[in-house]
């Protein structure tokens, strides 16, 4: 009998619904293992106390870039392309960043969803968070025009 493997979409779909059942807030978190392995990265940040609804908005996007990404969604190349630019004028320029950051919210999400974690739901945040990360490391590293 051949069995049909669940894409990642609905790995990753499912893994959210879970945590979100729970009541998790993950936002928080999510920043606080940011920042616990990367202190460097406050600094970007411009407001002593960062805004708690653009710190979800972040979240929120990049989110939905990673399902996006997931489930073959033309815009995400463009996307990430604005926001890449965006970030170089925030001084955000380092690709790591972004790879601690997308590790930071899966982490976050592993230690949120727990039993329901499987390691099929863990490959499939890691192959798209890897995919993400690849395709910001290929844009052409300039920043925009002042
Ligand atoms: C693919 C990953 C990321 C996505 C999708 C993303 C998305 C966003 C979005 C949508 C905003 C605007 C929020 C608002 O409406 O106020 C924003 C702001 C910002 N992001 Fe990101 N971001 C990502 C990664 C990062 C990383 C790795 C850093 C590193 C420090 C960073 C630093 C910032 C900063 C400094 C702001 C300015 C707003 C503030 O000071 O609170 N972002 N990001």
């Amino acid at each position: 009998m051949t069995q049909v493997q669940p894409s990642d979409f609905d790995l990753m779909d499912a893994s959210l619904d879970g945590v979100a059942e729970k009541g998790f807030d993950i936002t928080e978190d999510v920043y606080a293992a940011f920042f616990e392995k990367r202190p460097d990265a406050r600094q970007y940040f411009k407001f002593e106390d960062i805004d708690p609804q653009g710190q979800g908005r972040m979240l929120t996007e990049l989110l939905e870039l990673l399902q996006d990404q997931a489930r073959g969604r033309l815009h995400v190349r463009s996307s990430v392309r604005t926001i890449a630019a965006d970030h170089l004028s925030y001084g955000v320029a380092a690709l790591d960043l972004y790879t601690d950051f997308i590790e930071a919210l899966r982490t976050t999400l592993r230690d949120s969803a727990g039993e329901a974690w499987t390691p099929e739901t863990d490959a499939a945040w890691r192959r798209q968070a890897e995919r993400l990360v690849k395709t910001i490391g290929r844009l052409p590293a300039k920043a925009p025009a002042a």
